[in-house]
């Protein structure tokens, strides 16, 4: 995480830098600063939290700097040392000639930090970045040549980075580099950006060049030269990005994750379209690049994500195992880069991520591949790092999510986990045609029923209110509406920094019920189908030690009134197809209990949406 961009043109750069950096807020907010070349050296402003406040403090310098036409800056995500403005970037060496901005991590710091004090440079700030910009002037004083010093520094660094380099003895250039970490340059008339990602600059430019890992790319307003790691020069590829530079809007609500939730039924609609016609009619998935004599002879796959996508992917694997009965295993990536995986070329390797930049699972998706494996990228940014892995590429379009609380990207992956298994079932034949036609015609029938549920949404608003006070939430659900209980939990602990937590109900009993007393809400998923019946039993046994019972429930049983303090209701849904719509409300408590408590709720602390370190 961490965002960076950098400018040399002739343009006014800090309105450049400033709106890049706005771009990139999704990136982080706990920091942000710039660097600018002014007309007698290079200055760094600085400023704690959201970028607001970098636009304040530099309001007071607006007329210096107006003619300023070069520069870098950053906002920051913290992982080494506190949101400080001490730790904030542009981080410089001790004389204040080298300036550097960087995203990732840095592991070998200590060492390096070591080495240089027993050199003589003095560290200001608990950063890592802050040893390479010692490491890079140190080795500048001797070479004289910035790209070169870069080079040369790079085979000292370990770990990931993307770097932005000025120095005040060569003014018109910027020297970038990285490695596991994004880093794109904009191509403008005599003025090239550089970015962490393609918003940065796309209002200014649509042709772009993604650099490549230990490449190291020297700009000056009217040259661009990249090198390998052998300083060797190269022509890079030219692409034209298949972006347009929207405004974002919150169109009247009061908040952008607000406006997503409710973005959700069109989004269903938009990714059915062209793919699935009518009930009758197949499934039509050409993004899939796999023969059908392979599917048909797949018998294992596996799916790697984070966070709120590693819940879709649970419920992947219980709709691809039900449809297609293909045995799927589900893992954080975090978890499976590090120990001995047995993927290989038999099997199908699925990653889901919105951002398409998840350091852990770029990571875990380029071990598979080179593994031999045929890669799946289901993602929202069809021009991300994994988007460039895949074999076959599942693109849900569901717009640029601002809300760092995933929701509309969520659904969106969903129905293409859903559309890929019944593309799947299909060509293996592994399910009853009667089977098919009915799921088909229900999930034609899907953004209806959510957009019932958001026009009701005022009992959805009143059991907020009324359980906002509570410390902690518990939900509980079974089989498929599992991974919804976590999701669920994830949205509220995100947003309000309520202790919740999602559990299979069934192992309510053995441990986590010793919490339950009168102030504990349960809330129970409590959807019609296999496991209705054993669920409510489970909310009988949380009833029995006075927990506050809560139903998400699409029954109409009148039982459930004496069980229940509070119950909403949701359409009628299959039970397959009820995550998609039991997702809803728990969206719309986890955001009503978060705006209700005055949390940030677009912004919350300490997080990103992209989390490119590992
Ligand atoms: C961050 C975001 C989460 C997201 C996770 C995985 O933690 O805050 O909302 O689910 O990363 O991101 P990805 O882009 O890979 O889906």
């Amino acid at each position: 995480m961490c965002g960076i961009v950098g400018y040399v043109g002739h343009k006014p750069v800090v309105d450049i830098l400033l709106d890049g950096l706005a771009q990139l807020e999704y990136r982080g907010y706990d920091s942000s600063g710039i660097a600018v070349k002014c007309s007698d050296s290079i200055k760094v402003y600085k400023a704690e939290g959201k970028l607001a406040n970098l636009r304040d403090e530099l309001s007071f310098h607006a007329y210096e700097l107006s003619k300023s036409t070069m520069g870098i800056g950053h906002i920051r995500w913290a992982t080494h040392g506190a949101p400080t403005v001490i730790n904030a970037h542009p981080h410089t060496c001790n004389c204040g000639n080298l300036v550097i901005v960087h995203n990732g991590i840095i592991e070998n710091y200590k060492e390096l930090k070591a080495e240089l004090e027993a050199k003589g440079c003095i560290f200001k700030s608990q950063t890592d970045t802050e040893s390479v910009a010692h490491l890079v002037a140190s080795i500048y004083a001797e070479v004289k040549d910035l790209t070169k010093a870069v080079h040369l520094a790079t085979q000292k660094i370990q770990g990931a980075y993307a770097l932005c380099i000025m120095h005040n003895d060569e003014p018109n250039k910027i020297v970038a580099t990285k490695r596991n970490a994004p880093l794109v340059i904009g191509l403008g008339e005599n003025e090239f950006y550089i970015a962490s990602d393609v918003p940065a600059f796309i209002k200014h430019t649509k042709r772009a060049i993604y650099l490549e890992d230990n490449q190291v790319a020297t700009l000056t307003p009217d040259k661009l030269i990249i090198e390998d790691e052998n300083s060797a020069k190269i022509e890079p590829k030219v692409e034209l990005l298949p972006w347009e530079s929207v405004a974002l809007s919150k169109m009247g609500y009061k908040h952008f994750m607000l406006k997503e939730i409710h973005e959700q039924p069109d989004i269903i609609r938009n990714i059915l379209v062209g793919k699935l016609k009518t009930s009758d009619s197949e499934i039509e998935l050409n993004e899939v690049n796999l023969t059908k004599e392979t599917l048909k002879n797949l018998n294992r796959i596996q799916v790697i994500a984070c966070g709120t996508s590693l819940h879709a992917a649970m419920i992947g694997k219980y709709i691809i195992e039900n449809f297609c009965s293909i045995p799927v295993d589900v893992e954080a990536s975090s978890e499976y880069i590090y120990r001995k995986t047995v993927t290989d070329k038999h099997t199908l390797v699925i990653g889901v991520s919105q951002s398409g930049e998840t350091a852990d699972t770029l990571t875990a998706i380029k071990q598979s591949k080179a593994r031999g494996s045929h890669i799946l990228i289901i993602t929202n940014r069809p021009d991300s790092a994994m988007a460039r892995e895949a074999d076959s590429l599942l693109s849900v379009n569901a717009g640029i999510e601002v809300s760092v609380a995933a929701t509309k990207s969520y659904i969106a992956q969903l129905t293409s986990f859903y559309l890929l298994a019944l593309y799947m079932a299909e060509i293996k034949g592994t399910m009853k045609s009667d089977d098919l036609r009915n799921i088909k015609s229900e999930m034609l029938l899907l953004p209806q029923k959510i957009e019932q549920i958001l026009s009701h949404k005022e009992e959805i608003q009143k059991c907020a209110r009324k359980y906002s006070g509570t410390r902690d939430f518990i939900y509980i659900a079974r089989g498929i509406n599992y991974p919804t209980a976590l999701e669920g939990a994830l949205k509220l602990k995100e947003i309000s920094y309520i202790n919740a937590t999602g559990y299979p109900a069934g192992e309510l009993k053995h441990g986590p019920i010793a919490m339950l007393d009168e102030t504990m809400p349960v809330l129970s998923i409590l959807m019609k189908g296999s496991v209705y019946e054993k669920l409510l039993s489970n909310s009988e046994e949380a009833k029995a030690r006075n927990a506050r019972m809560i139903a998400l429930t699409n029954s109409t049983d009148p039982k459930l009134d004496d069980l229940f303090d509070f119950i909403i209701r949701v359409p009628e849904v299959m039970e397959l197809l009820s995550p998609l719509i039991a997702m809803i409300p728990l969206q719309l408590i986890a955001y009503y209990i978060a705006e209700f408590l005055g949390k940030d709720v677009d912004q919350p602390r300490n997080l990103a949406k992209s989390v490119t370190v590992e």
